[in-house]
């Protein structure tokens, strides 16, 4: 496909759904007993759910297809145009009122359909203004407050002004999104409407390399159970091992933050050191400390750091100045790759000090820590102490609590890896997620109970 057409493919967030996924979905929807009297696509394309719902729901009187792409309404209304119950509108779906279109339908009403998957910052990379407007008088809860965030996903805006548009109305919304925003969406669902999720093969049906839903949204559907703001995902787990919640939370911390890699992290050599450019530098020791990645806490065995960190900072906002007068050969390095450092991408760097990082604190520098990978597929927690003298840090795809002494590390680490720890903490964990372990899943698990509570 020409560069054009692609970049304009992902800013409509254009990936038709085959008809013969369409039709399972509505297949599923008749399986149930679900007996709709109109059906609504919005962002509707070519209007394969439009389709698939006017074959498997005979009984249909109305049938509204909605999208901004004129091309695609002309080959659906070629599609349909003998089924007199058929309206086509072209309207951008991010100003039409949706309240008034549901009202307008005889009810049940059923909503599906695919929106555009596509984030704020992706179109705001292709230069595009696909997106709902930020209301800068309103940014509160609900839809607008996401508008207001410097990252979001339009399918999430999409949704939420859709789960308010069916809120007190005979209406099913059903809709194949991103797993991680039906997740989202699930924890703020208004107390009337319940959901459930089914996953799909994303890969298979749209070449895309994501977890994705047939998320369904209805009047008295299973409410989710959340716990301090999180998904359980698996209750029976959860209630089972719910004595092992912490009263406030763990005092766990992500690993540094730097975005820099080919100048901060080096690969010491007999000498000196490495750096990801290629270069050989030679520099104090005074800001340098060996560092583990997720990948080296992912295996069983225990970790060994292959890298070394040049850490700028010890605490945040600390400033760097005195780097020239205590380290004037790091100090000097890092003028040389300020080229580098000074372009982080990051809003969070224009606001440091000069060549600063993120992600540290005195906890950074404690002498035992017990970590684990955020990013990885299964737990696996490891007591990590001083290596050649010094402590070990962590980049920011790993999580650790810090300690003074080795043997209450060690004692961490082999609770955590108990099977206590485990069913508690898989109880919240989707491992389909990118990011599977987080540190406020982490935070809710108390090392106390779990050391009260082994079986
Ligand atoms: C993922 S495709 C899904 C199409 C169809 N629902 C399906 O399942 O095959 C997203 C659709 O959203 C439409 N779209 C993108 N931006 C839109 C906008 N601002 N207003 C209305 N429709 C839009 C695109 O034209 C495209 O047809």
């Amino acid at each position: 496909m020409a560069t054009e057409a692609r970049s304009k493919r992902l800013e409509f967030g254009d990936f038709q759904t085959p008809l013969e996924l369409a039709l399972e979905v509505t297949v599923h929807l008749a399986h149930q007993g679900f007996r709709p009297r109109s059906i609504l696509e919005p962002t509707c394309g070519r209007g394969a759910f439009l389709l698939a719902a006017l074959e498997q729901f005979p009984q249909i009187e109305q049938a509204v297809g909605v999208d901004i792409n004129s091309q695609y309404l002309s080959e659906l209304g070629h599609a349909t145009c003998s089924d007199a119950r058929v309206s086509l509108i072209q309207s951008d779906c991010f100003t039409t009122d949706w309240r008034a279109l549901v009202l307008s339908l005889p009810q049940p009403v059923l909503i599906l359909g695919n929106p555009p998957w596509v984030t704020s910052s992706r179109l705001g990379v292709l230069g595009s203004a696909n997106a709902p407007q930020r209301d800068a008088r309103a940014v509160k809860s609900g839809i607008e407050a996401l508008t207001g965030k410097s990252n979001f996903d339009v399918s999430e805006w999409l949704l939420r002004s859709w789960i308010e548009a069916i809120e007190g109305v005979d209406a099913r919304l059903v809709m194949l999104v991103k797993s991680s925003v039906a997740r989202r969406l699930m924890l703020h669902l208004p107390i009337t409407l319940g959901a459930t999720y089914r996953p799909i093969a994303a890969t298979k049906h749209f070449g895309a390399a994501v977890s994705a839903c047939v998320f369904d949204v209805y009047p008295g559907g299973p409410p989710a159970l959340s716990f301090r703001g999180l998904l359980v995902s698996n209750p029976s787990d959860f209630a089972r091992r719910a004595n092992l919640a912490a009263d406030s939370p763990t005092p766990w911390r992500s690993g540094i933050k730097h975005d820099a890699s080919k100048v901060l992290e080096l690969t010491p050599q007999r000498t000196s050191f490495k750096n990801g450019l290629g270069e050989v530098v030679e520099l104090e020791e005074t800001y340098l400390y060996p560092l583990l990645k997720s990948s080296d806490l992912s295996h069983k065995s225990a970790p060994t750091p292959r890298r070394t960190l040049l850490a700028t900072q010890r605490k945040p906002g600390e400033s760097t100045d005195q780097l020239s007068v205590t380290a004037p050969q790091t100090w000097d390095y890092l003028e040389r790759h300020s080229a580098i450092l000074d372009a982080r991408a990051s809003s969070i760097y224009r606001r440091a000090p000069r060549f600063g990082i993120f992600g540290v604190g005195p906890y950074s520098f404690s002498p035992w820590k017990v970590a684990t990978s955020c990013l990885h597929k299964k737990l696996q927690f490891h007591a990590i102490g001083p290596h050649n003298g010094k402590p070990v840090v962590f980049d920011d795809t790993c999580a650790f609590l810090s300690f003074e002494g080795r043997e209450e590390a060690i004692e961490a680490a082999w609770l955590l890896n108990s099977q206590p720890a485990a069913e508690f903490l898989q109880a919240l964990i989707f491992w389909d997620s990118k990011r599977p372990l987080t540190i406020e899943i982490l935070r809710t698990l108390s090392i106390g109970a779990l050391r009260d509570n082994q079986d």
